[in-house]
């Protein structure tokens, strides 16, 4: 699959010949330094913008085939989104943002039960019906992944969800993500340019100069001491 933005002078290839499955359950870091295409990659799978040349299948569909609408409905049922900052509708509760996209798929009466348990799992049990703008930054985020997997989605898309928090929330936010994954059965793929946050995950793919590498970069050897 290849990703090329603009023309002429100002066109970037962003994505290059990149290929490559997940497996059902996977935890897929993906990892790279700013401005490789860590996040063209995610839109692409999460079906946000289309590839310039190539396909994304997911469960089986090629996703290429179907039309703004069709794509609107898969991404809804077959996705689950966490992004760098919470997004939180402020004059909402905890509760009624983490029902949202059940709201867009007027999907079963039990969806309020699944979004409360999966704010006890996050660790809100206590705070979902405070207002979004009541609560601290890692709470939100918590309410994110919340929201990111209420649809039961296929895969959860996380880019560098921990980019806005300190480094201790941070590190809760991802142990969180893993233990959900491993709970749900989830397959995740989360975008990160911090790969030592993650510690252990099932498999690393390394995104440079918008070319898709499997496993992480090898250490660079120091070329100056001091
Ligand atoms: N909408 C866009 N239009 C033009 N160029 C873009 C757009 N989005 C990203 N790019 C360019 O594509 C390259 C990859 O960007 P991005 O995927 O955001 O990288 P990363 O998430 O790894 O930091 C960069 O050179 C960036 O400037
Ligand atoms: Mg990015």
């Amino acid at each position: 699959m290849n990703k090329i933005y603009g023309e002429g002078d100002t066109k970037v290839h962003a994505l290059v010949d990149v290929s490559f499955s997940v497996k059902k359950g996977e935890f897929v870091l993906v990892v790279g330094s700013s401005g490789s295409g860590k996040s063209t990659l995610l839109n692409m799978i999460g079906l946000l913008d289309r590839p310039t040349n190539g396909q994304v299948s997911i469960d089986g569909t090629n996703t290429t085939t179907l039309s703004d609408d069709q794509i609107s409905s898969f991404r809804n049922s077959k996705l689950g989104f966490i992004f760098q900052s919470s997004n939180l509708l402020t004059d909402l509760t905890v509760l009624e943002n983490t029902l949202l996209p059940r709201n867009i798929q007027h999907t079963d009466q039990n969806a309020m039960n699944e979004a409360i348990n999966l704010l006890k799992a996050v660790g809100l049990g206590d705070q979902m019906n405070k207002r979004a703008n009541k609560i601290s930054g890692g709470q939100a985020q918590r309410a994110a992944i919340a929201r990111g997997l209420v649809n039961k989605p296929s895969i959860v898309l996380a880019d560098e969800p921990t980019g806005n928090l300190d480094s201790v929330t941070a590190e809760t936010i991802i142990q969180l993500m893993k233990s959900m994954a491993e709970k749900l059965g989830q397959t995740f793929i989360v975008v990160t340019h911090d790969r030592h946050q993650f510690g252990e995950v099932d498999r690393i793919i390394t995104i440079r100069d918008g070319r898709a590498f499997e496993g992480e970069d090898p250490p660079r050897k120091m070329e100056i001491k001091v």
